[in-house]
């Protein structure tokens, strides 16, 4: 092969590999979902990714912005106990979430202990 036409070829195959390697680790993460996949789909659309709050939700909720930040402190110092169970049988406006088993619940609210973690305990 001549020079060039191996260097073609290397850039390539090269990106084809790593979307190939991307779209694996996507697949595997959707079949075991993932207490950041759970947050993700269920938790964010009010609290917000970063668990902050959504500023425009607590304007549709018609609620104080700060009962939608899980990072306050107040949040932190709830026991993973007591978060399961406000997160299993909701709190106020916030609805229950029926459909979660333990399991999810638990790597749910890990999931966000973990975020708190990295955020604000520093
Ligand atoms: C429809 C919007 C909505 C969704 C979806 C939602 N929440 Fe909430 N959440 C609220 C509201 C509103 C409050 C404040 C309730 C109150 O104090 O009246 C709240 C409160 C909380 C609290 C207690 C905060 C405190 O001050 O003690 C935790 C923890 C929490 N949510 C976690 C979650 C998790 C985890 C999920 C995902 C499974 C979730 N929420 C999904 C609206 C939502």
């Amino acid at each position: 092969m001549k020079p060039l036409t191996m260097a073609l070829a290397t850039f390539l195959f090269l990106p084809a590999f790593f979307i190939f390697i991307i779209q694996k680790t996507q697949v595997s993460g959707q079949s075991i979902p993932s207490g950041q996949k759970l947050f993700e789909n269920r938790c964010a659309r009010c609290h917000g990714l970063n668990a902050a709050g959504s500023p425009e939700m607590a304007k549709t909720l018609k609620v104080d912005p700060v009962k939608l930040n899980l990072m306050k402190e107040s949040v932190v110092r709830t026991s993973r106990a007591r978060l399961e169970k406000l997160v299993a049988g909701g709190h106020g406006r916030m609805p229950r979430q029926e459909h979660l088993t333990p399991g999810q619940i638990r790597s749910l609210v890990k999931y966000l202990q973990n975020l708190q973690k990295a955020f604000v305990l520093k």
